[in-house]
């Protein structure tokens, strides 16, 4: 199937790119109350969103202030329906029109806390989300206020800013529990199309890379074909904003798109912690080596599997990828680690080829941040709130982010394991232990350390991670936010 002729400047630009340059940023949360007016708004924003400027561009453009800022925006199924879309949205993909609380029993959260969530559930719906990204915290909150008024006197009521925590610098992120964070990306394969390519990560990725459709609604994707998106019928595009769709009559909406997930995910750092000290005393082993052993990298982030007992040089760019084929049975590297679950690599059945063309069709591009303070004892908790503010883009939420939580993250069966999760960011979800406790809260996992003659076993791990808000989002290409702006 014929993709739709590429055109870089019509990719909103978080698609390829982490903003990484911009060490501060914020997600401003708004729902829709005066249709028209809010309509008006898009209209203004599809003139100042960031796209992907193509490596000539880039060099023409590549001025101090034009990289001051940057503005992305994404539209929940709810506010599209409010944006005058709610005829179309069967179009879309059944998740994404359920929207994530809808989806609970997939991901792993807990109902009753879902009515707690921060946002994205209940009396707190998002139709849409602004995110905003700038060089200091100063800029990006100026940035926000003047968005925010923009945006109340054009028909948008602002609810919650979710706020992040600075990068101290882009290679060197570090999330809550104290482990180097936005290590691997999927390469995107940008052949044939002069964008410029990902400035997220430092990036060891160890496999072939992901086609463009894999991300881009409308490219040829993992398994060749046209990316299916949304669409219209003709008649709703009498400006002629929209490419035509497949089937002839309508347009396509999801061209040049992409889809977004926003998870709120809370941590328990001193929990964290201390939980790995009592298990690594009764081991007889050091917690560091215990909490490497959870994650599948040392907290300087060389990788278990080829650093097995001790860290080992912290990742460069040159740094090669790694296998978990050559470590089957887990011995270096236990198979239920958070890095093997949420990215197996050569390690899905004995045919390597097979296992990286079957991994690449669920890679997530990840562009989350941390927010809240710094924990100044890992041990001693504080009452401050923190933890990840998880984002992940691409062409299909199913296929890739809730496969990966529901197959692999949250498997208790995970690669013939036996009723354990993942032991860093599992939800202990007590529906998928089978006949566990009653809330997440009091579920626990065991998690085994594959070894030869004999495994030890974490027997009781608990909850770090609790899911606070979130939803998923369409990232429309610039001319669909025109689109809709026109409709
Ligand atoms: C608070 C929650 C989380 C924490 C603290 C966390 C932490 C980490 C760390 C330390 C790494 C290794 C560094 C790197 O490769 O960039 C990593 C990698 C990764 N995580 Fe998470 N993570 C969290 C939630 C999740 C969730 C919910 C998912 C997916 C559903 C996920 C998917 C991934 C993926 C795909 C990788 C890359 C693995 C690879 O390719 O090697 N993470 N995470």
């Amino acid at each position: 199937m014929t993709p739709v002729p590429f055109q870089a400047e019509h990719v909103q630009a978080l698609a390829l790119r982490g903003h990484g340059d911009l060490n501060s940023a914020s997600y401003e949360l708004f729902r829709i109350t005066d249709a028209p007016a809010a309509r008006g708004w898009l209209g203004a924003i599809a003139d100042r969103v960031s796209y992907l400027e193509t490596e000539k561009q880039d060099k023409r453009e590549a001025s101090p202030a034009r990289r001051k800022t940057r503005l992305q925006v994404a539209l929940t199924a709810q506010g599209m329906a409010e944006l005058g879309l709610k005829a179309h949205l069967a179009t879309f993909p059944i998740e994404f029109q359920l929207g994530m609380a809808a989806r609970a029993h997939a991901l792993g959260d807990e109902r009753d806390e879902i009515q707690s969530w921060d946002y994205g559930s209940g009396n707190k719906p998002i139709h849409v989300m602004l995110l905003l990204f700038a060089g200091t915290d100063e800029e990006v909150a100026a940035f926000a206020r003047a968005e925010i008024e923009e945006a109340e006197r054009r028909g948008l009521t602002h609810f919650a800013t979710q706020t992040t925590l600075r990068y101290e610098s882009k290679d060197r992120i570090f999330e809550h529990f104290g482990f180097r964070d936005g290590l691997v990306q999927p390469s995107i394969d940008l052949e044939g199309h002069s964008v410029r390519a990902d400035d997220g990560t430092p990036g060891p990725d160890p496999s072939h890379k992901v086609p463009l459709g894999e991300v881009v609604l409308g490219q040829l994707n993992a398994y060749k074909y046209r990316t299916i998106g949304p669409s219209v019928p003709n008649s709703l595009d009498a400006r002629g904003f929209l490419p035509d769709f497949l089937s002839s009559g309508r347009k396509d909406l999801g061209a040049h798109g992409t889809y977004l997930v926003l998870r709120k995910l809370e941590q328990d750092v001193a929990g964290f912690w201390l939980a790995i000290d009592r298990a690594a005393e009764s081991l007889g082993v050091d917690p560091e080596w215990l909490a490497a052993k959870m994650v599948g990298r040392w907290k300087n982030g060389s990788a278990v599997v080829n650093h097995p007992n001790e860290p080992g040089p912290p990742p460069v760019k040159d740094t090669p990828g790694i296998s978990f084929a050559s470590d089957r049975h887990g011995f270096r590297c236990p198979v239920g680690a958070h890095i093997r679950r949420s990215n197996p690599r050569d390690d899905l059945g004995d045919d390597v080829g097979k296992s990286l063309e079957l991994v690449g069709r669920h890679r997530l591009i990840r562009r989350g941040r941390v927010y809240g303070p710094r924990l100044a004892d890992s041990r001693k908790d504080d009452g401050k709130k923190r933890g990840l503010v998880f984002i992940t883009v691409g062409a299909s939420i199913r296929r890739q982010f809730e496969f990966v939580q529901n197959l692999w993250v949250t498997n208790t069966t995970f690669r013939g394991l036996n009723g354990e999760d993942d032991p860093v960011v599992g939800p202990r979800c007590p529906a998928f232990f089978g006949a566990g406790k009653s809330t997440h809260a009091e579920q626990t996992s065991p998690f085994s350390l594959q070894a030869h003659p004999v495994q030890s076993v974490v027997p009781a791990l608990p909850r770090f991670v609790t899911m606070r808000g979130g939803d998923y989002f369409f990232l429309p290409s610039v001319p669909a936010l025109r689109f809709i702006a026109a409709l």
